[in-house]
Formats: C-alpha cells, structure tokens, sequence
C-alpha cells in the first residue's frame, strides 16, 4: 500500500486524517513542527488503530530535513496541513502568516520535486469564495475577495499549487475547501486542542461546558438569516478524515488539479449549534447576545455534489454527532492533551 506524508499532521484534521488512512491500509508519515500541537495525537492514533506512524520533528520551512525525510521514506502521497490558521491573528501577525504558510508550501513542492514525488493534496479552505459568490459555494466559482490574511495565504497557496500544475503536467493536485470541521473521533482520545482563548465556535462552547469558560458570546443576532445568527455548513471532522482518503486514492490516480469542497450542504445557525448541544449533551450553555465579529458573513455553506460524484464521498455523521463527540472528547480531556 502507498505510503503518505502529512505535514502538520499532528494537528486536528491531521491526527483524524492519519487514523482513517491507517484504518485504509496506507502507511504514514507525520512531520510537524508542533507550534500548535504536541506529539501525544500522533501516538493516541496508534493506540486507536494499533498501527506505528513514523513520526518527524520537522519545520517544513526547512528543505535540508524535508529532505531527510524524503530521503529516509519512499513517500506515494503528501497531504499539506501545516499552517497557521487563527483568522483574527493572522490580521495582528500578517507577516508571520504570509511567511509561514507560503513558504511551507513552497519548499514542500521544491522538495517533492526533487525527489519526483508528484502527488499533493491541499488544506485550502472555504473563506477563499470570499464575500462575492452566493451561496451555496461550487468550485466552478471564481475565489473572491478575503477579509484576513489567513484566506490570502489560502487563496495564494491555491494560485501556487496550480501554477505548478501547468509547469509539470505530470503533477497531481487535489485542493479539498474546507468548511467548518467540529467534532472528534468517537474514542475521545483526539481531538481539537485549541491553545489559549478558542476563536472557534464548538472549542468555546465545550469549554463553556467544562467551566473554563462562564459563557458564550453569540457574535450578532442581527444577520439576514432565519433566527438573526450566522449560519455555517459544519462537518464532522472524522467525515472530513475520510474525504482526504478518498482524496488520497484519487489523487494518485489523476494528473492536473481537481478542486473539491468538503462539508455536508447543509447549513445551521449559531442559535442552533448551542441548542444542539444542549439536547444532546444535556448541559445548559449560558449565552448572551454581542456585537457582530468583523469579516463575519451571514451564511456559508458547500454544494457537496461534485465530491460526491468524483471521489464517491458524502459526509454522513449528524449534528448531533458532531455535539456528542466534541463534548466526549472534552470531558475525557478537559485540558486537551496536556496532563496538567
Ligand atoms: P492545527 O493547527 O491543529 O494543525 C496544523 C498543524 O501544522 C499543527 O500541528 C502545527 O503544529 C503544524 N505546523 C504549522 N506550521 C508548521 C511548520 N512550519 N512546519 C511544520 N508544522 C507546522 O489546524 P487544523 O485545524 O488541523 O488545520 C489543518 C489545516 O487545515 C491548516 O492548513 C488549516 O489552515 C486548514 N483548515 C482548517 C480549518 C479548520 O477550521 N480547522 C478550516 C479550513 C482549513
Ligand atoms: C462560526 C460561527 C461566529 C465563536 C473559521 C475561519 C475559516 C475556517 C473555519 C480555519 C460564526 C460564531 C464563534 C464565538 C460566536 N478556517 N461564533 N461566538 O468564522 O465560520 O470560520 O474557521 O482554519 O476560514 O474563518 O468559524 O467557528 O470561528 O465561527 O458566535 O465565540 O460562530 O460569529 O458565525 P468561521 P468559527
């Protein structure tokens, strides 16, 4: 069976992608600089699959221990995680991000191209349709405008990636848009590990629900939506795992670039997220109403048809799914995977 790297691939959608490829039979290798992570993920995914993950302490910045790694495993596949991902820092911090995540992603393509790998599947991400598409999103629409420099480095990556397509058709790249992932496996060992204050929605409501947190701020009651308050297309992060095995048979079959989102087409408010929460879990969440969060947009959400089509995937998990396994993964670790 191929063999895939993942880099960045302790992380949250990483350690869920790794488990579900070991559970398909592909071997992995992980390399992660852990600035958002630690290696405890890596090693929950052999406890739940009894499977080893070659594991590398790497910044993908630097080529000379890419290379190492290169050089060390015969690599079939990589899928690219690695990246900074907070929306609101990346507006304090533009430069660290622009540097970062550009330049991961270009010293991984020099590499691979040294070692003749020509097999990639990319973490883009939703934000890139910007505020111009209508809803629902298709991947035949232009990217937009982005409100922060972390949708930038996405909509720059995404420009990367093809331009390195058409210079080497032999070059295959699969760009997966994102839209919201929650949830966790449903062992509870991996999840999301958010450091310091959570930016995202689900992280704060279970922190709300373990008591680090007194309560939520719905950020603007005001929006043309149903019940006033955004609305997203969240998707299960073990549904979006399996999309990037699906990706992965994909990709190593084609040549060229195929875009494909990944969420479910349905969207639900805010409103709805922490009433489902509270059904399923049956905890009550204080909330009160606040100001909108600037670059907010009232409503997001995929159509879903061509994944479905091209690579046979739909996400199947629920809602409710996705609010029973956020809060079984914080109650078993209510400080993630730190023992403290
Ligand atoms: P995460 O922070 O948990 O994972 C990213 C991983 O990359 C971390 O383990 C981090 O330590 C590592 N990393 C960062 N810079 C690195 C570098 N220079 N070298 C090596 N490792 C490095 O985030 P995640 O939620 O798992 O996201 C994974 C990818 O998906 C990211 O590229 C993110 O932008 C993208 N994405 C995430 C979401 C989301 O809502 N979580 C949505 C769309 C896209
Ligand atoms: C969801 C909804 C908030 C926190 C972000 C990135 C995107 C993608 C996924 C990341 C919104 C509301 C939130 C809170 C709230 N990529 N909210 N109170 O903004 O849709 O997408 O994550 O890598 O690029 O922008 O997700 O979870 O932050 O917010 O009311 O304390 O919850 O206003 O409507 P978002 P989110």
């Amino acid at each position: 069976m191929a063999t895939v790297l993942l880099t960045g691939g302790a992380g949250y959608i990483g350690s869920h992608t790794a488990a579900e490829l070991l559970e398909a039979g592909y071997d992995v290798v992980v390399a992660d600089n852990y600035s958002n992570s630690s290696p405890e993920g890596i090693r929950r995914v052999e406890q739940i699959t009894g499977k080893k993950v070659k594991l590398y302490e790497a910044d993908v910045r630097d080529a000379a221990r890419m290379a190492e790694i290169f050089r060390e495993n015969s690599i079939d596949a990589v899928i690219h995680f690695a990246g900074l991902k907070a929306v609101g820092e990346s507006v304090q911090k533009p430069l660290m991000y622009y540097r970062n995540n550009i330049d991961t992603t270009l010293t991984l393509l020099e590499v691979m191209a040294q070692f003749g790998v020509k097999n990639v599947i990319f973490s883009s991400s939703a934000t890139v349709y910007g505020a111009e598409n209508p809803i629902p999103y298709s991947e035949t629409m232009p990217r937009g405008t982005c409100s922060n420099p972390y949708g930038w480095t996405k909509a720059m990556m995404e420009q990367i990636f093809e331009d390195a397509a058409k210079a080497d058709p032999a070059l295959s790249v699969v760009l997966l848009r994102y839209f919201n992932p929650i949830g966790a496996h449903s062992s509870g060992m991996i999840g999301e590990d958010p450091c310091g204050i959570p930016n995202n929605l689900m992280p704060f409501i279970t922190q709300v629900a373990v008591g680090k947190r007194d309560h939520l701020t719905i950020f603007g009651n005001d929006y043309p939506t149903p019940d006033g308050t955004c609305r997203r297309d969240y998707i299960h992060v073990t549904d979006l795992a399996a999309g990037h095995v699906k990706a992965t048979d994909y990709v190593l079959k084609h040549k060229g670039v195929e875009i494909f989102n990944l969420g479910t087409g349905t969207p639900y408010s805010v409103s709805e997220i922490v009433e489902a929460f509270e059904r399923v879990n049956g905890i009550r969440i204080p909330f009160e109403f606040g100001p909108r969060r600037s670059g907010d947009l009232p409503e997001s959400y995929a159509n879903a048809d061509k994944a479905a089509q091209l690579l046979g995937w739909k996400a199947v998990r629920s809602l409710d799914d996705m609010c029973r396994d956020s809060w079984n993964w914080q109650k078993q670790n209510p400080n993630g995977y730190r023992t403290e």
